[in-house]
């Protein structure tokens, strides 16, 4: 979900446990599945990891004051998959977007409101449609897939926030994994 207004990061500096992290996803996507069922697997691969203490460098928990931010954590060398961490301050947020590739967003710390839209198709243009409003909190898996993706991410708490995202692409190369972003339609549709 990095939108194009988000700061990039790209300190280095792994763990060990992302290192574990990153081979388990590694290993799944080579199985070479579909979009969605390598999205749950890889969802259910970083479960367990969120809200250790070790998984994340201290640079990496950083945020900006002005956009939610966003670290590189692990860039593939084929392009298969990429990982960043998302660090939001209170009340930051993405626009409505949809993503290049099969997402998987794990909380690690705080807690996000994700608003989930559909297309709809039953007047003369095609409208946008809250369908779904959740709360994540630490350990929340959002595994997600094109089409039918289309989300809006805010920190809706008091404090930092901290998201890890994996992708089933090359984010850096293509420097955002953001497809498309949504005019924000209006109150109560
Ligand atoms: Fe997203």
């Amino acid at each position: 979900m990095t939108a194009t207004p988000a700061s990039a990061g790209t300190a280095a500096g792994s763990t060990p446990l992302l290192d574990s992290v990153t081979g388990a996803v590694r290993e799944i996507v080579g199985r070479r599945l579909h979009p969605q069922p390598t999205a749950e697997l890889v969802g259910a691969a970083l479960r367990g990891h969120l809200g250790a203490p070790g998984l994340l460098a201290a640079p990496h928990c950083e945020g900006h004051p002005d956009r939610y931010r966003q670290h590189l954590l692990h860039r593939e060398p084929d392009g298969t998959f990429s990982i960043v961490a998302l660090v939001w301050l209170p009340g930051q947020r993405t626009p409505i977007h949809d993503h290049v590739s099969w997402c998987v967003a794990g909380v690690h710390q705080g807690q996000e409101s994700e608003q989930r839209y559909r297309v709809v198709s039953d007047g003369p243009t095609p409208r946008l449609v809250l369908f779904e409003e959740v709360l994540n909190p630490v350990g929340a898996i959002s595994a997600i897939a094109p089409p039918g993706d289309i989300h809006r991410v805010r920190n809706a708490g008091a404090a930092k926030a901290i998201s890890i995202h994996v992708y089933g692409a090359d984010v850096a190369a293509l420097g955002s994994s953001i497809r498309r972003t949504y005019p924000a339609p209006p109150e109560g549709t």
